[in-house]
């Protein structure tokens, strides 16, 4: 009989969106006339940019005449979309990098996770509390850690406090970490890095010999002109970060599905010998094995993200999910709740009322305002007394569920 990979049992529960799915169905199923929503999976609302939509029926066209068809296309990308990044994404920015520095794919979460492929288990891995979960499933899965305590606190990963006390930005890890997670605009708290804040990791990465991965998916929601896009804004992050992109949040491809992932030529790792190897051509030679690239059509979609009309329209859907964002966190704060984030970022970051754990406040929210958000302590143990709401819905249901949770006073 075949053996599993015992990690995954090493896992507490199942993953975070799915079982929020799980109690609200059941909810639903009982309380059939409740109109729920839902806040809760950062999933966009809004239909695509047309100028986007354009280019992906035309592209859907080219497939079907013999001169346009397209087949398997490059693994790492069509070089129209890469040569779109560098100028209109990278270049505003005073960011210079190659082609072959940029591999395109169907999406940060699995770039993110499948990473992990091309460096050696024994790395010492660091990350926020609370954390996207993706980071620390995948860390567990591949058998980077021990059990789990009681906490949740995985023996082996080394967990940076994200707390009310350090504005939610971690503190530089006190052990040694060869690989830091960093995620700016972050999930889930809304909060956002300065350039000192970067410009300190990114030297304390080059000073400790440490790798960051750095997932910028939700840069499109920075407002504040002071705040970099980029960790390659910082001088030296070229030769110590990858950082990981999406389209995803940018211009609402969660079910269109492209991202990109920036492995600089400078960023090395070391061999068990000492040797050290780009990861640039290791990250190549994974994709060419385990990947045929994104389709053709969803690849000229997203460079029309980057056409004046689609930049334009797509720039118009986020200032809807940013006035969502205004509307939840002020509407909240002037009803006395303690709400971070929503501000440069599409996550507004709660402080749950009368001492209520996140998963207490969560059923009070569902069954008393029928509003759905995602417990902060679903996010690691620090995240416990917080809950995330998305600025990714309808401006009405934003309104109205700010409304049901100011009406209704049963904490
Ligand atoms: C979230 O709600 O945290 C995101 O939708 C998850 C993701 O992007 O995978």
């Amino acid at each position: 009989m075949a053996r599993i990979n015992d990690n995954y049992l090493k896992l507490k529960a199942g993953y975070l969106f799915p079982e929020i799915g799980r109690r609200v169905k059941a909810f639903a199923q009982e309380h059939p006339e409740a109109k729920i929503i839902r806040l809760g999976i950062g999933d966009v609302t809004q239909p695509l940019p047309p100028a986007v939509l354009e280019a992906f029926h035309a592209a859907v066209d080219d497939l079907g005449r013999k001169e346009t068809f397209h087949g398997y296309g490059p693994e790492q990308g069509y070089p129209f979309l890469i040569e779109t990044l560098i100028e209109k994404v990278y270049k505003p920015l005073g960011v210079t990098l190659n082609g072959g520095e940029i591999f395109i794919s169907d999406g940060a979460k699995c770039d993110t996770a499948n990473i992990l492929d091309i460096l050696a288990l024994d790395n010492r891995v660091a990350l926020g509390d609370p954390v996207y979960p993706v980071y620390n499933d995948t860390n567990v899965m591949i058998g980077r850690s021990g059990e789990a305590d009681e906490k949740g606190y995985y023996q082996g990963l080394i967990y940076m406090p994200c707390l009310e006390e350090n504005g939610f930005l971690p503190d530089l890890p006190s052990e040694r970490a060869d690989i830091i997670y960093l995620c700016f605009p972050n999930n889930p708290t809304g909060a956002v890095a300065s350039r000192e804040v970067l410009k300190k990791w990114v030297d304390f990465a080059l000073q400790t010999d440490a790798l960051l991965f750095f997932d910028a998916a939700y840069e499109a929601y920075i407002t504040d002109p002071a705040i970099p896009h980029s960790i390659y804004e910082i001088p030296g992050a070229e030769h110590c970060a990858l950082e990981f992109r999406s389209f995803s949040k940018t211009a609402g491809f969660t079910g269109v599905r492209c991202a990109f992932t920036v492995i600089p030529d400078g960023v090395m790792a070391r061999t068990a010998k000492g040797e050290k190897i780009p990861l640039n051509k290791l990250w190549n030679r994974r994709q060419s094995t385990k990947f045929n690239g994104v389709s053709y059509p969803v690849q000229r979609a997203a460079a029309a993200v980057y056409s004046p009309e689609g930049w334009k329209q797509t720039r118009e859907i986020i200032a809807y999910y940013m006035e969502n964002a205004r509307i939840i966190r002020s509407g909240l704060g002037k009803a006395g709740f303690t709400v971070y984030g929503g501000v440069n970022a599409p996550y507004l970051w709660m402080k749950t009322p009368a001492n209520l754990s996140s998963w207490e406040f969560f059923d009070k929210l569902l069954a008393g305002c029928h509003v759905v958000g995602t417990p902060g302590s679903g996010f690691g143990p620090s995240g416990e007394g917080f809950f995330r709401l998305s600025a990714f819905g309808d401006r009405a249901d934003a309104e109205e569920a700010v409304s049901r949770i100011i009406k209704y006073n049963k904490w």
